[in-house]
């Protein structure tokens, strides 16, 4: 009886532990022989993002796939959970999605966060979001005025010192005094501002007293939506100044004579010359013609809208009144380049056993981009070789599929100008018939 027992025990011990065994392998056969749905992320935050202290700050990341899927978050390439204020109050992931949350930024958060997410068959990976801490400096507050002494005929600037601001500020000039509105200032040929901010009177009269109403540049910042008050200033004009004296062309202020810039986007140029009488600009391109339809010319400033490669070019301005003998010029280089763009975005691909896939990741921009590709977020080259995966240019070929192969495949195309990133799968699994 009690070794009848024993055995007893015995035999079911064994067959508990071979059904445990079974289990196992039929767990680890089924990576091989089961179709599993790679991980897609659906939803994810801007390659640029800015955030402000003590504002939270949300990082969305979301996915689908098969099964449970395993979030994970990088900053500058580190695990964040290794990150002391890891899963506290502070710095957490959203239960059921992946989006990370950081509650009460600080300005060390700052940095190149990315967001991972794998299940059995894969890992997809975001984009790289550069996280940029937004500040705007305080507005140095003056009381008094100060006031430009100026001679009727000749130039002045009124300088404006926007704080430094992250993103940057914009700056007008108002006029304003007690009894009034405040206004903004006409600007014409004789009034304008250079590209920081500051304003230039070309060429000085009377009427820029403006019955003693003060000027005040006004600094706007977007991100924080605020305005501020900067600088202000009134204007004199000595008395005994002649309008009519002559004054030769000069140039007081150009923006940057070597541009790069972008397809698709606004090239300025500008030249401002101060003289009396007032000079006169004219813009040339000297290599070639202007596309009119796509160009603006004011008085101090050249606008290229919707720029094109063909834009690529020398241009010129040119000041001269009566008083100069000879035109006073400035050349501009102008060199357009493009973010990468896709030629060929690769996409998600479904395929039976013995089927090939092949993901084609073909980029133009200028310079050429160029090319890296992963494997579950592994960069291809790091990934163990496979005789059936095969690179051949901007084309990344599968063969001979099975089961097991289900994955995804990354593709960063990128430039000087920026990146683009394509993050799909290889779902493999039997045909439904
Ligand atoms: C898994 O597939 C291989 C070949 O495709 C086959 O030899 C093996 O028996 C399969 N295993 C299971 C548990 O189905
Ligand atoms: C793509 O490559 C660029 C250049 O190396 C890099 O700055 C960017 O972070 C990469 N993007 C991703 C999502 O890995
Ligand atoms: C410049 O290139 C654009 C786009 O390719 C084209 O539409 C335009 O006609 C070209 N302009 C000139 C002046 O060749
Ligand atoms: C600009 O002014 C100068 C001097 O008054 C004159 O000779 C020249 O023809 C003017 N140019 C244009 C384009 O009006």
């Amino acid at each position: 009886m009690e070794l009848n027992q024993r055995r007893y025990l015995g035999l079911t011990l064994t067959l508990i532990l071979g059904v445990l065994r079974m289990a196992s392998l039929a767990q680890s056969d089924q990576l091989e022989n089961q179709s599993c749905h790679p991980p897609s992320i659906i939803k994810e935050g801007w390659q640029t993002m800015y955030f402000q202290r003590q504002e939270e700050a949300k990082l969305p990341c979301m996915a689908v796939g098969e099964a449970t899927l395993q979030y994970t978050w990088t900053k500058n390439g580190e695990e964040l959970s290794a990150h002391p204020d890891w899963n506290s109050e502070r710095m957490y992931m959203q239960s059921g999605v992946g989006t990370l949350v950081i509650a009460f930024p600080h300005q060390s958060d700052q940095g190149y966060y990315q967001c991972r997410v794998s299940n059995a068959c894969g890992v997809s990976v975001s984009v790289v979001i550069k996280l940029i801490y937004a500040f705007q400096g305080q507005v140095s507050e003056s009381s008094t005025p100060e006031v430009i002494s100026a001679v009727a005929g000749q130039s002045a600037v009124l300088t404006c010192h926007p704080p430094r601001s992250v993103p940057a500020s914009e700056v007008n000039w108002i006029l304003t005094d007690p009894d009034h509105w405040p206004q903004s200032l006409l600007l014409d040929d004789r009034v304008t501002m250079d590209y920081s901010g500051n304003l230039y009177i070309t060429s000085v009269r009377q009427e820029d007293e403006q019955h003693g109403e003060i000027y005040m540049c006004l600094i706007y910042n977007y991100f924080f939506r605020r305005s501020d008050l900067g600088e202000y200033k009134q204007i004199h004009v000595r008395s005994g100044g002649n309008s009519d004296a002559a004054i030769p062309t000069q140039l007081m202020w150009r923006s940057h004579t070597d541009i790069i810039a972008l397809l698709g986007q606004e090239v300025k140029m500008k030249c401002i010359f101060s003289g009396n009488p007032l000079p006169n600009t004219t813009w040339e391109r000297e290599d070639g013609q202007f596309d009119e339809s796509r160009t603006s010319r004011s008085h101090h400033e050249l606008v290229i809208w919707n720029a094109q490669a063909n834009d690529s070019g020398t241009y010129q301005c040119s000041g001269q009144n009566t008083a100069s003998a000879s035109p006073v010029t400035s050349t501009f280089t102008v060199v357009v380049q493009s973010k990468p763009m896709w030629q060929n975005e690769p996409t998600d691909i479904t395929a039976a056993p013995g089927e090939s896939a092949e993901f084609d990741c073909s980029a133009v921009g200028e310079p050429a981009p160029t090319l890296q590709w992963f494997i579950n977020g592994q960069p291809l080259h790091e990934s163990p070789d496979d005789p059936r995966r095969t690179l051949n240019g901007n084309m990344l070929r599968f063969s001979s599929l099975t089961l097991g192969d289900s994955q995804v495949v990354q593709c960063n195309a990128s430039n000087t100008h920026g990146y683009i990133w394509s993050d799909t799968y290889l779902f493999v699994q039997e045909s439904a018939v």
